[in-house]
């Protein structure tokens, strides 16, 4: 295990239940948690997939209780992973936690579909806090438009003095955001990378400047990333050096490891993109012909 980094931003490079070990107790204001979902995913060669769902439990219930040993008496922990397993983290964390919102994060898939059953179009995400009565929510910086409101311009006349609808509100249980896409500026190569406005809209909620955001199972450092764009300090987690290296350039903590040069993958538009500059094109844009003896 090796910890990389600056005060601000530290990597540990290691198993998450040995590096939360060396975490003090009770200092980590935020955490989020998107561990591997016992589905089988291909994280560098490394196939997660437990030997039984009781074995894959056992390890989550280990980590989720070194991730509640962590978080301070008014810290927030959202916890991520497939539909069929978020029952158990449910009933394990209610016992221990409050648990405020079980959130979906809906996208739409338009890639392949089921097609004799239904889909999944959601992820579901657990929000939980340490103190109910005490705990960070910074509704104003998260608000969305309120369509009744923004939209119909309606006003309630059910008031003693009619007053217009809200046209901004808290968002509600169910997030909707695009997973992250080959074309998308912020793509990294990793088969379950979270969308930055999904970290934004947590990041910003639960936690104020200055805060130390945590993520045991960080893959492309999207928390940690969007922690620093927003000020807050963090540690992200990560067991294979090929994320490690994604995080190390994302957070611009080095620019080499292990003697490699840290550079995004150039993706395979981008090339074509490069070889077209320096093509000589044949046609101007509304068709006419360029002679061209060079
Ligand atoms: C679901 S992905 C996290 C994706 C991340 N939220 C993102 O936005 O890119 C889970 C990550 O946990 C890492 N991982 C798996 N087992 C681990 C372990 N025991 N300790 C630390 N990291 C682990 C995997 O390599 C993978 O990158």
């Amino acid at each position: 295990m090796e910890t990389l980094g600056n005060e601000q931003h530290k990597i540990i490079h290691g198993d998450a239940l040995a590096a939360l070990k060396t975490l003090p107790n009770s200092s980590v204001d935020l955490i989020f948690a998107d561990p591997p979902y016992n589905i089988g995913k291909n994280f560098n060669g490394h196939i997660e997939k437990w030997k039984t769902e009781e074995a894959y439990l056992e390890w989550c219930y280990e980590w989720l209780d070194l991730c509640i040993q962590k978080l301070k008496p008014n810290g927030s922990f959202y916890v991520m992973t497939a539909t069929q397993f978020m029952p158990f983290f449910d009933i394990y964390l209610r016992k221990k936690l409050d648990i405020l919102s079980r959130l979906i994060w809906y996208y739409d898939s338009s890639g392949v579909q089921a097609k004799k059953y239904y889909g999944s179009m959601y992820e579901p995400i657990l929000f939980c806090v340490k103190d109910k009565n005490n705990y960070t929510f910074n509704s104003n910086n998260i608000l969305v438009e309120a369509k009744t409101g923004a939209k119909r311009k309606l006003i309630d006349y059910r008031k003693a003095v009619p007053t217009v609808y809200n046209s901004e509100k808290v968002p509600g249980n169910v997030w909707e955001f695009a997973r992250v896409r080959y074309r998308m500026d912020e793509y990294e190569n990793h088969p379950t990378q979270k969308p930055v406005a999904l970290l934004e809209r947590i990041i910003k909620a639960s936690s104020n400047e200055g805060d130390l955001v945590m993520d045991p199972f960080s893959g492309t450092f999207t928390t940690c990333f969007v922690a620093k764009e927003l000020g807050r300090n963090s540690i992200g987690i990560e067991l294979q050096d090929e994320y490690v290296k994604i995080g190390l350039r994302r957070l611009h903590i080095a620019k080499e490891f292990k003697g490699e040069k840290l550079q995004k993958e150039i993706r395979t538009f981008e090339t074509e993109k490069i070889a077209n500059i320096y093509q000589p094109t044949l046609f101007e844009p509304n068709g006419t012909y360029i002679h061209n003896d060079h």
